[in-house]
């Protein structure tokens, strides 16, 4: 089997029963979300994946604020222009970090290893997963209520798609597989 886009085809994976190399492959942003609720339990597996991600020296420089609340998220969703996908979401999670770090490098790839987690928990469980950046500061805050000295730069809104569920994708949108995988040099 060639290592390249396409492997196992298409099937619909049913939710919750995803092999990790299933939920890499169906994972995709998901803008429009169904009214499905997320479940108590599986929000907490997500949030559980967030808080075992790795970092640097362990330092695990953050805090995760899962927003579930109708309203709540309808007024998150205008922190960014790019965020409006948070108002339908079931859920959104909040990535929390010491202001002072949050430019950090080091601290933004352990947001990023964080991201991630919970975008492929979220996956294997069925549920779409959109990051959203934050424009407006002080409303972030104001909505979340996270001290003065930390910052949420990141928002990951969760939920059932609408229409089509998540399926591995035969052929992302991708840069292509020999152009960008270089073997024992450039
Ligand atoms: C750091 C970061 C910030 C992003 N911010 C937004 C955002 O504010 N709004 C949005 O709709 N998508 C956002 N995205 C999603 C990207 O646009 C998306 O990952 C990219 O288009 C690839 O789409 P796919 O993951 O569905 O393949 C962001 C992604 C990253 C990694």
């Amino acid at each position: 089997m060639a290592l390249q886009d396409g492997i196992g085809g298409e099937q619909a994976v049913t939710s919750g029963d995803m092999s990790a190399w299933d939920a890499i492959r169906s994972r995709r942003n998901v803008r429009q979300y169904s009214r499905a609720r997320v479940s108590a339990e599986d929000l907490d597996q997500i949030l559980e994946a967030a808080r075992r991600s790795p970092s640097s020296q362990n330092s695990q420089p953050w805090d995760f604020i899962a927003v579930t609340g109708d309203d709540e998220l309808r007024r998150l969703a205008d922190v960014w222009f790019g965020g409006r996908h948070i108002a339908s979401s079931a859920a959104t999670i909040a990535l929390i970090t010491a202001a002072d770090d949050a430019k950090a490098g080091r601290v933004q790839f352990d947001l990023g290893q964080a991201a991630m987690s919970i975008m492929l928990a979220a996956a294997g469980l069925g549920i779409g997963s959109c990051h959203s950046a934050v424009g407006d500061q002080d409303l972030a805050r104001q909505l979340l209520g996270y001290p003065a000295d930390k910052t949420c730069d990141l928002l990951i809104s969760l939920g059932y798609p609408a229409g089509r569920p998540l399926t591995p994708i035969s052929v992302p949108d991708r840069r292509p597989f020999d152009e960008v995988v270089h073997r024992n040099r450039w």
